[in-house]
């Protein structure tokens, strides 16, 4: 069948998940006042405010563990199919919301870092509280010169999960679909990947733009490609998996951390790329020269000095994962927004993104290339962020 005629209706999707948003909270507690309130835009899951009794939690409901984007585009068929799987998909016990039940409690009897707490969960919804305090991107929007020394906690709360410590006591609650090598292979390594690239951003586009970025992007994965032989596939640490900037609050000293994707991995890799790499992101599509300038220079220095902190013998090689996967992670954010439906609204940054998406091309474009070449250790992250630097003008 072809995929078009296979387009789901994203107005049925909302009403539908909202519903059950609903009604389970109603069965969940039973007596009080179910009130659904604003949408907290995701690409990935239906999340919504929900207030019980006046108390505010936030709900989160997953269709078969795809995504949205992956959903109305019809990967999971049509309506009448997805409905079908997806009540059999809610009782299983590793359905994605159940893992993610589990990977909260996991991390809080752990200790560190400290989570969001569960409200409930039933019918395949999630209720969790609201953290406290405000999300990382708006601190490092409005305090940019104190990026480096918030990179630096965050990395610092998550030394003992990264430490041997963490190791034993994962099993079967392991989120692998957001694994930054599995989205990168999913995405681009079948047989239909070069199909897709060329179709990137026809709803968001202007055409002559959106070709250059097509251009870039393929010639991106192409040399990404042929890097993911190259990551190393041991299960020896624990990642958080899905440290992006969205995901912690900033309450003071305290950090607070929602949506974990807890998996193995052969290092701490996965965690540092997505948080360099979206701290990244953030830069480039900063209004303000002087604080892309900043926010660069944090993301560079954090990198380096955690760098140092590694034996040298292992050095050269995890650097080259984490920007193998930091820019694996970046055209897989990308291609994300690019193809989502225009019925699918995006959060702000992700808007931003879209609207940034020649710059963050080109610079990822530009790092690809050099990562294929020769360049090693300390030489290959200065020559990558000045590629940053140089693409938006922000460093001399
Ligand atoms: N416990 C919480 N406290 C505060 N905000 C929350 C909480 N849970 C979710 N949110 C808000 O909802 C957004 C989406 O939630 P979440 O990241 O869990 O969903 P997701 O489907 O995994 O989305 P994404 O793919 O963007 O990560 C978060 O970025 C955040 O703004
Ligand atoms: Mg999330």
């Amino acid at each position: 069948m072809n995929v078009m005629s296979r387009t789901l209706d994203a107005k049925l999707l909302e009403a539908a998940s909202r519903e059950k948003v609903r009604s389970t909270a109603v069965r969940l507690w039973s007596g009080k006042e179910v009130r659904l309130s604003s949408l907290c835009p995701s690409v990935t899951s239906y999340v919504c405010r929900v207030t019980v009794d006046g108390e505010e939690l936030i709900a989160k409901y997953s269709w078969l563990g795809l995504s949205l984007v992956s959903l109305l585009r019809g990967a999971g068929g049509s309506w009448t199919e997805v409905r079908e799987a997806q009540e059999e998909y809610v009782r299983a016990k590793d359905s994605l919301i159940a893992r993610e039940a589990g990977a909260l409690d996991f991390l809080r009897t752990f200790g560190r870092p400290r989570v969001c707490e569960t409200a409930g969960i039933g019918d395949g919804v999630l209720f969790t509280r609201p953290v406290p305090g405000v999300p990382l991107p708006d601190v490092i929007a409005a305090r940019p010169w104190e990026t480096a020394a918030l990179l630096e906690s965050v990395l610092l709360t998550l030394a003992d999960l990264h430490s041997p410590v963490g190791v034993d006591r994962l099993r079967g609650l392991e989120i692998g679909e957001r694994s930054i090598l599995g989205v990168f292979r999913r995405k681009f390594s079948g047989p239909s990947a070069g199909a897709s690239l060329m179709e990137l951003g026809r709803d968001r586009l202007p055409e002559y733009e959106r070709q250059e970025i097509v251009e870039l992007l393929r010639s991106t994965v192409w040399r990404l490609v042929r890097l993911v032989s190259l990551i190393p596939s041991r299960r020896t640490t624990v990642v958080f998996g899905d440290l992006k900037p969205e995901h912690i609050w900033v309450d003071g000293p305290r950090l607070h951390f929602i949506d974990p994707a807890v998996q193995w991995s052969s290092g701490p890799e996965q965690d540092l790329a997505k948080l360099i790499g979206r701290t990244l992101l953030l830069a480039l599509t900063h209004p303000d020269r002087s604080a892309t300038r900043q926010i660069t220079e944090a993301a560079s220095s954090t990198l380096s000095r955690y760098m140092h902190a590694v034996p040298a013998h292992d050095r050269t090689q995890m650097l080259r994962t984490v920007v193998a996967l930091w820019l694996m992670d970046t055209v897989n954010i990308l291609s994300t927004c690019l193809s989502a439906p225009l019925a699918l609204p995006l959060a702000p940054h992700q808007t931003a993104l879209v609207a940034h998406a020649r710059t963050v091309a080109s610079t990822i474009d530009r790092a690809s290339a050099l990562l294929l070449g020769t360049m090693a250790g300390p030489r290959l992250l200065d020559a990558v962020f000045s590629e940053v630097g140089h693409t938006t003008g922000s460093l001399r």
